[in-house]
């Protein structure tokens, strides 16, 4: 007979006659609690998207971040104070006298810098296993907006502590504004709410940060959640060479999917917790306008963009060359591609063959053309007679731009790649440089910006 309860059971119910009413309130809550869990998860999924090694978990450890962001953002609010008289003393009223408030701005400050990193690693996860490919090009285009989500939301809270490293750091990134052409000094203007960073900037970043920018991620995630399910639940892992093979074997999402969900929550949160137990946040000495220090570093996400800074003209390094990169990315599903590689990690043996080399090409090449640069290239830029946007921008990128077309054609060639292969190698190529711009930003550049060994003064930028 189907549900008779067994042997312990009847037992238990002989001896308390009431546990067996208790038992069917369980059944009745477990019933609900699921389909209560149904009206947002699949009701099936295709077993094979359950693979670990297929998304790493990191799409969940990216929710569980931006909660964790929401939930201590919320709690912050009570102590904080946006105006740049009280916004330091709150910070450390917060440490000191509030219960836990030192913990609660540990973990928001340690989510918020691990959710970059998950965003990041999901975002190459994505591209690295075709899932950008028809029918989800636009599943893409809402994760590249939910990423600048997160970079805006990292940049304007860093400004809220209101210490020196908060101040000249935002100092800095609103000054590079100006190089927009065209409407550059009247959106920096707009963004600082003032001529300078001051109580206008505080104000502004504050409601940024703690309305617009959680009401737009909390708008675009269940967009991005939607869009995998009318697809169908996200690319299923296939082997190089092999056809898509369809959806395959569906087992039921609770517990299958519901269960390695709530693993993968609780361990981050565990780990969250315990660093954040173990490191404080970072606080300075109270923001002074008048003083500035040396190196003064934009946060350590904007670190390629600063070092890019120092090779090419302002415009070129933070408005050309960024804008073409989002536009890129932006339209990257869009691209005519001879092959969907949906599924298949690096798009092909070939693909992996060729992501390598580009990657080793640009790990080496990059620091080579820095040090050139810093050298080399100087020198012809001081040259009083040609214009600096010729030296330091034109001159450069089409140095940079035959490069980077010799090296597409060599490998084209000699490996006779589609172009789905081909364009994951420049995404490569472009991604290891940025990657190698970043980590020389944040570790080789000391006093006045001049490179240096990291461990020649101690402390890391
Ligand atoms: C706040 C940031 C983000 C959150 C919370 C988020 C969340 C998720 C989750 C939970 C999944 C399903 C599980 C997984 O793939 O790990 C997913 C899939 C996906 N995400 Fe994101 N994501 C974010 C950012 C991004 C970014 C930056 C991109 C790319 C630019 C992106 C593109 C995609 C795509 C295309 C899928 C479908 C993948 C497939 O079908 O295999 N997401 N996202
Ligand atoms: C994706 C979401 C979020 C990210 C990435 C983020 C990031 C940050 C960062 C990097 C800081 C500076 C922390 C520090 O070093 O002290 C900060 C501070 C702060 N955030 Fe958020 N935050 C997010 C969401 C929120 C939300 C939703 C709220 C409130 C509704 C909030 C309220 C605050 C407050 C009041 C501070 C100042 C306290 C402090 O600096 O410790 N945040 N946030």
């Amino acid at each position: 007979m189907p549900n008779r309860p067994r042997l312990f059971q009847r037992i238990r119910y002989s001896i308390f006659p009431g546990s067996l009413k208790a038992e069917k309130a369980r059944e009745g809550y477990r019933r609900l609690f699921n389909s209560l869990i149904l009206h947002f998860r699949p009701r099936t999924v295709p077993e094979e998207t359950l693979r670990w090694t297929l998304t790493w978990g990191l799409g969940g450890m990216a929710v569980v971040l931006v909660c964790m962001l929401l939930g201590t953002g919320v709690l912050l609010k009570f102590v904080y104070q946006p105006f740049p008289d009280k916004a330091y003393e709150s910070i450390l009223y917060l440490q000191r006298d509030v219960l836990f408030g030192r913990l609660i701005r540990n973990i928001h400050h340690w989510s918020a810098n691990a959710l970059i990193l998950a965003g990041f690693l999901h975002l190459l996860r994505v591209f690295f296993t075709g899932a950008f490919h028809a029918p989800r090009q636009f599943n893409w285009v809402i994760g590249v907006a939910l990423f600048l989500g997160i970079l805006l939301s990292n940049f304007t809270g860093y400004l809220l502590p209101w210490d020196q490293l908060a101040f000249w750091a935002i100092t800095i990134c609103t000054g590079m504004l100006e190089y927009i052409p065209g409407i550059g000094l009247r959106l920096q203007a707009l963004i600082q709410g003032g001529t300078e960073v001051g109580p206008g900037t505080l104000s502004n970043f504050y409601a940024i940060h703690t309305a617009i920018l959680p009401a737009s991620l909390l708008i675009l995630m269940p967009f991005h959640f939607w869009r995998i399910r009318k697809v169908g639940g996200l690319v299923i892992p296939r082997p190089p060479g092999q056809g898509s093979g369809g959806q395959g074997r569906t087992v039921p999402a609770i517990p299958n999917l519901l269960l390695r969900e709530v693993v993968v929550a609780l361990v981050l949160l565990a780990l969250m917790l315990v660093f954040s137990m173990l490191f404080n946040a970072p606080l300075g000495s109270e923001a002074n306008p008048g003083l500035s220090p040396n190196p003064t570093k934009a946060p350590w996400y904007f670190m390629g963009i600063q070092e890019m800074l120092l090779h090419f003209h302002p415009t070129f390094a933070l408005f050309i060359i960024p804008v073409l990169m989002l536009i890129a990315l932006f339209a990257l599903p869009y691209i005519d591609y001879e092959l969907n590689t949906a599924g298949v990690w690096f798009a092909s043996i070939k693909g992996r063959r060729m992501a390598l080399i580009a990657g080793l090409a640009a790990l080496i090449g990059t620091p080579l053309a820095i040090l050139a640069d810093e050298y080399l290239i100087e020198v012809a830029a001081r040259l009083p007679a040609i214009p600096g946007w010729i030296t330091n921008g034109l001159v450069p990128i089409a140095l940079i731009l035959a490069a980077i077309t010799s090296f597409y054609v060599f490998m084209q060639r000699k490996y006779t790649a589609s172009n789905t292969e081909a364009v994951q190698m420049v995404f490569v190529l472009l991604l290891a440089a940025f990657l190698v711009l970043t980590v020389t930003g944040i570790w080789f550049r000391g006093e006045g910006m001049k490179l240096m060994w990291p461990w020649a003064i101690g402390t890391p930028g």
